[in-house]
């Protein structure tokens, strides 16, 4: 199995399970992962997902040079034959954690990049080397990176195509938090727990309107928050919410 997906509780683990390659993403990688990730987004159980990968080494060092960017070169008319992941074509509003353990270079980072929180151990290096290879990040590293940093730095990252260490990731705001590489887990699950504690119909609202707002005029994004708000009026979890308030008591959400 190229993907490890396993299901405790109310969290989704995703581990890319090529250490041999250092978690490069080949073709049957990437089915896998799709499948993962659709099993996640459509388990009403799961409320919550962390991506990592394994071994100690690294998280993943990208598309895999040896088959999957090739196979692109000689399927550019037919894009589809690439599985829709949350790099392209897959939308799914679930919160998802990085777990970054290690190497995270070229789609290794463009996937970190897709999910919403990330947690780097100490010794990450995270970069996009393609500009190297004569290709861009086409994964989404070249949108997403000045989304989630400055354009100043990105630029930086993107066309000089040399890693950063996780301090200087954290310092730009590439990643949440840098924890000594046997707590990554640990926090990612910490993380993770408190994403099913929170109100799991208002998390993936959340994310839906950054995600998505992100691209509208201020006017637009409003609309869209008050009509994402508005779907959250009258769920039971809503009832909840304000009812723990009034008995001081934690709420139970049921994602209803
Ligand atoms: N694809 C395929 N195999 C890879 C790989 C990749 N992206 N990265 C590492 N591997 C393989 C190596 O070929 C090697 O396998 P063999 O032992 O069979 O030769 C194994 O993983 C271990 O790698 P190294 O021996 O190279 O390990 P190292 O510690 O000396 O170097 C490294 C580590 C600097 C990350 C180096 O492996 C490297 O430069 N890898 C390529 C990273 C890269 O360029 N990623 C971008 C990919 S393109 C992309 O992602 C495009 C996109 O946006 C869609």
């Amino acid at each position: 199995m190229a993907i490890i997906f396993e299901k405790k509780e109310k969290v989704a683990y995703i581990t890319i399970n090529r250490p041999e390659a250092l978690n490069a993403l080949d073709l049957q990688t990437v089915k896998e992962l799709s499948q993962a990730l659709m099993e996640f987004r459509d388990d009403d159980g799961l409320w919550a997902g962390i991506i990592t990968g394994a071994g100690d080494k690294a998280f993943s060092a990208g598309a895999d040079l040896k088959t999957l960017v090739p196979f692109m070169g000689e399927i550019k008319d037919k894009p589809w034959q690439v599985p829709p992941t949350i790099l392209r074509g897959l939308e799914l509003w679930k919160p998802l954690i990085a777990a970054i353990n290690g190497l995270t270079l070229g789609g290794g980072l463009e996937l970190a990049l897709a999910c919403d929180l990330r947690i780097a151990s100490e010794n990450a290096l995270l970069g996009t080397p393609e500009v190297g290879l004569g290709v861009l990040p086409g994964w989404g590293g070249t949108q997403r990176l000045p989304r989630v940093i400055s354009r100043c730095k990105a630029a930086e990252i993107l066309l000089l195509g040399m890693p950063i260490d996780a301090q200087e990731a954290y310092r730009i705001g590439l990643v949440n938090k840098v924890v000594p590489a046997a707590q990554v887990m640990e926090v990612a699950e910490q993380w993770a727990s408190q994403l099913c504690r929170v109100g799991p119909l208002a998390a993936r609202a959340i994310k839906e309107a950054m995600s998505r707002g992100v691209e509208f005029t201020l006017e637009h994004g409003l609309k869209l928050e008050w009509e994402l708000e508005m779907g959250l009026f009258g769920t039971e979890d809503m009832q909840e919410g304000i009812k723990s308030f009034a008995e001081k008591r934690r709420p139970k959400f049921q994602g209803k």
